[in-house]
């Protein structure tokens, strides 16, 4: 059902141009004293948007939804911040050259070379598209030349969930240069603005950092091109007032749904009020836009709560599993991946060894990794054959359809890696298509991980992409998994294709981000089921947008159990349980049941030499995979809740509780080992989202063979104690990973 609420001063038609635009005029002028008014809620939450006496758009309120009877229009009225800026801090969609001196959302070039832009109100509409979403659309247009801008808000509101987009319109007659061009301009009354960010690099992904805003713009972005979110993910929280905690406070997630350069402005103004800004990333990347072009901005993404961190992240993850990540609500195969198990150093036998393995371990799946492929440049190492798409015969003298069938009769599915937007030097593709990759011909090359970027925003190597995958699916039907790797930033930023089409240089960092989603839009439209996972050299690109065509993605290649319940805890503020994959491997030495443990509380996955395995160690997997087959539903597709911050205590607890509140898994792990710190857990795990009327039994499950539960049988209590009391996990020394499985009794 589609219903719309629509609302324009606009009388299309055929009479005379110059009459219309004065109609336009005056009754726009007129308009403008009507202050209209523009709320759009969630079922807790309001941006309302407000078109002052100048015509401009601006944002007077950002915060709880307020109940009828209450007028959000009177709300400027408690401000007295009325000297010259206002009116021009809290612009909805801030232009450059007119009016505001600030930070813009916009800054575009017309066709006459003019710099300015201002953008007035014309109209605006409500489309819902179900009980629970809905748009919001506001048209601007610039009174003295034809570009407009069509500001769309998406809500989703049992989720409080908004997704915020621009349409620019080139209406002149030549062609216009969007300089900078931002998905988002939003605008935040608090006293004081706490941001949390994530840094890192290589296997040290999402770090977290929380700063108080002072003065000043601060600006989270990236300019890496492809593997954009190498040092930093488009992802934040930020709490107003005071730092929030899991359960408390005023907090807004952000996150940009684009999986190349980004920039995110946090712009403090005289009124000690926050403007923030997100979009694409202005650096080098001008666009031109011909007459009668539109150009649609990503989706900035963000959720609000007064309730706290874990609030945020449950309305994130709802939202996502039902609204945006591939098959969200689907379920996930266990496997057993090979990289670490044997690096490029592989053949058909050791291959088929492998799959016995997979079988004994009793995972769904074999997930072959890099090295299958090139035959003049072997890929026996990261230095040569990437592009170089055929089996290589020597490794794999029958081919991947033989290893499909040989996975298949050991009674496994078969997945394969991919790293279709990359080149080595040393490679066919390399020799044949120069002109495909991302390069300065006058320039010396540049390499990250010793390869080069192609060249998407290039139709040939589009389809070239998109034929890799489409070629091994017609050839192997049964191909059951791709992981889909991306492992260099974009050095040397320049395209043969954009310079022989006559387009900007400038464009490519955007028309590469598109390139590849046209990619992936083709492959989802004829394989809409295959599950894919995300990589990019671990968690180098991981974003709401490419989650459209992706089940999962690999948060880092650090497989460190210690390092990785900190990578989780963070990444799971942001993702859901179900797409995050984390892998049991051989990086430490911890024991086998704290690495299985951590990995259980995402998609858990193998990559480990199973022959090497003890018959204790062998035994325990066994059960662990069965076990994890039993917790998934509620892994997947439940509420997570964390219980202990092992950023604060040398311990990290967080469960997942179904849908009805019937069945809950509990997580704990020891994080600290240190002189003097406490290793016992000395109080209690205070539960959260259960029924405090029902009562639940607690069982500690995936044990160690040989080992026994501290915990006591038969433990039974209501939900009110465990939410209040809460139990003891008895995490120590010895037993540095706790699992208890939470049911309820009738
Ligand atoms: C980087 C990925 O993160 C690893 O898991 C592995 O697939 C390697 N690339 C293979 O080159």
């Amino acid at each position: 059902m589609r219903m719309s609420i629509i609302f324009t001063p606009f009388f299309p038609g055929k009479q005379n141009t110059l009459f219309l635009v004065f109609c336009t005029f005056l009754f726009s002028t007129w308009l403008a004293g009507q202050h209209v008014l523009i709320p759009i809620e969630t079922s807790q939450n309001a941006l309302v948007l407000q078109v002052d006496k100048d015509n401009h758009l601006g944002i007077i309120y950002f915060g709880r939804k307020l109940g009828p009877g209450n007028d959000y229009g009177t709300i400027p009225r408690q401000y007295r911040q009325e000297e010259n800026n206002a009116g021009i801090y809290n612009s909805a969609y801030t232009p450059s050259g007119s009016w505001s001196l600030v930070e813009p959302a916009i800054r575009i070039t017309h066709g006459d070379g003019n710099t300015s832009l201002d953008l007035q109100y014309i109209s605006h509409q409500t489309s819902k598209q179900d009980e629970n979403v809905s748009v919001t659309t506001v048209l601007l247009k610039d009174p003295v030349y034809a570009v407009e801008v069509t500001l769309n808000y998406k809500v989703y509101a049992a989720e409080n969930v908004m997704e915020q987009w621009t349409v620019i319109v080139n209406k002149e007659k030549k062609p216009i240069t969007l300089n900078k061009y931002a998905s988002s301009n939003l605008y935040f009354i608090a006293d004081d603005y706490y941001l949390t960010h994530y840094h890192g690099t290589w296997a040290r992904e999402m770090k977290p950092e929380e700063t108080l805003l002072t003065a000043g713009i601060k600006v989270l972005d990236s300019k890496l091109g492809t593997r954009a979110n190498l040092f930093q993910p488009p992802t934040f929280m930020l709490s107003f007032d005071k730092p929030s905690t899991e359960d408390e406070g005023k907090v807004l997630f952000g996150t940009l749904g684009w999986s190349g350069n980004f920039q995110i402005d946090l712009e403090m103004d005289s009124y000690h009020n926050l403007r923030l800004i997100a979009g694409i990333n202005p650096h080098a990347s001008e666009y031109l836009l011909k007459p009668n072009q539109e150009f649609k901005t990503p989706s900035f993404i963000t959720t609000y709560t007064e309730h706290g961190k874990g609030e945020a992240s449950r309305n994130l993850h709802n939202w996502a599993r039902k609204y945006r990540l591939l098959d969200g609500e689907g379920s996930r195969l266990t496997l057993l991946n090979n990289w670490e198990a044997t690096y490029f150093d592989f053949d058909e036998n050791k291959l088929a060894g492998l799959f016995k393995d997979g079988k004994k371990l009793g995972v769904d799946m074999f997930l072959l990794d890099d090295g299958w492929f090139g035959n003049k440049y072997p890929r026996n190492s990261d230095r040569a054959g990437l592009g170089d798409w055929q089996e290589n015969v020597n490794k794999l003298p029958h081919g991947i359809g033989y290893l499909v069938k040989e996975a298949k009769d050991a009674g496994l599915k078969f997945g394969i890696w991919l790293e279709p937007e990359m080149v080595n030097p040393k490679s066919e593709l390399y020799e044949k298509h120069r002109d495909w990759v991302i390069r300065q011909p006058e320039r010396p090359e540049y390499y990250f991980r010793n390869q080069l970027v192609l060249d998407l925003s290039n139709p040939e190597v589009q389809n070239f992409v998109y034929g890799i995958l489409d070629t091994l699916f017609i050839k192997n039907p049964d191909l059951a998994f791709i992981k889909w790797d991306c492992n260099a930033v974009t050095f040397n930023a320049n395209s043969a294709y954009l310079k022989r089409t006559g387009q900007l240089q400038t464009q490519l960092y955007v028309d590469y981000v598109k390139g590849l989603y046209k990619v992936l839009e083709k492959i989802r439209a004829k394989y809409p089921k295959v599950p894919m996972m995300l990589c990019s050299g671990g968690g180098g690109r991981v974003d709401y947008e490419a989650l459209k065509y992706f089940t999962e993605f690999w948060p880092s290649d650090d497989t460190d159990p210690l390092e990785r319940i900190f990578i989780q805890w963070e990444s799971s503020y942001f993702f859901p349980a179900i797409a995050t994959c984390n892998h049991i491997t051989d990086w430490s030495s911890l024991p086998l049941k704290f690495r299985t443990d951590v990995a259980m509380m995402g998609k858990m996955g193998y990559d480990i030499v199973v022959s090497k395995l003890s018959e204790k160690d062998l035994q325990f997997s066994q059960q662990a995979v069965v076990n994890y087959r039993s917790i998934s539903d509620v892994v997947w597709h439940g509420d997570l809740y964390r219980l202990v911050n092992p950023w604060e205590k040398p311990f990290a607890s967080l469960m997942c509780v179904n849908e009805n509140k019937s069945r809950a898994v509990v997580f704990s792990y020891l994080t600290g080992n240190r002189y003097m710190i406490p290793t016992v857990s000395q109080t209690p795990v205070r539960l959260k989202g259960l029924d405090p009327k029902k009562k639940y039994s607690i069982k500690e499950i995936n044990l160690y063979p040989g080992t026994q539960s501290t915990l006591g049988a038969d433990m039974v209590l209501s939900g009110e104690y465990l939410m209040t009391i809460g139990f003891n996990p008895d995490v120590n020394a010895r037993r540095s990973s706790v699992i208890v499985e939470v049911v309820e009794v009738k």
